[in-house]
């Protein structure tokens, strides 16, 4: 099934000159980028996105990391798009992530992990919208798009 996915390079991997190497991966893969943008985010919209994990004991650092420099906000679309990113990161812990995952080739970090990616359909919605409007996600063909599926 179609799906949609949001992706955010993290801080760490604007830091660190990786972001080519992430969307490099994530194209290589077969996955079609229809949003992409650069911001910083305000500790707001930071509280947002990890919603979720507002009692965990690492929640405040979390939020204000991800608010320290610029992240890039990423929408895909691909055939079990949320289930295929996944596996593309990785685990979080990149010290248990398997090699060959994104965090497992570049992380040995549970908190410096380079990636987030909505989990499921409801955490898709409910963050996707953090990032982008409507208008500012873009419909469109890819001359290759026949063969990936
Ligand atoms: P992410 O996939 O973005 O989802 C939640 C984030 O919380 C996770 O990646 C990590 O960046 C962070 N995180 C999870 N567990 C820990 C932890 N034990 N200590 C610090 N940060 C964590």
């Amino acid at each position: 099934m179609i799906e949609r996915e949001l992706i955010i390079l993290k801080p760490d991997t604007i830091c660190r000159g990786l972001i080519g190497e992430i969307i490099s991966r994530i194209e290589r893969k077969g996955l079609k980028i229809i949003a992409m943008k650069m911001l910083k985010l305000t500790i707001e919209q930071a509280k947002k996105l990890y919603e979720a994990h507002k009692s965990k004991a690492f929640y405040d650092e979390l939020v204000n990391y991800m608010s320290s420099a610029p992240v890039i906000a990423i929408i895909v679309e691909g055939d079990d798009a949320i289930s295929v990113v996944r596996n593309l990161i990785g685990l979080t812990d990149g010290k248990k992530a398997s090699p060959g995952s994104i965090r497992g080739d570049f992380s040995v970090s549970n908190s410096k992990n380079l990636v987030h990616a909505s989990d499921s359909k409801e955490a898709f919605e409910k963050e996707a919208c953090i990032f982008f409007s409507n208008e500012e996600i873009i419909e469109y063909k890819l001359p290759y798009e026949d063969f990936l599926n």
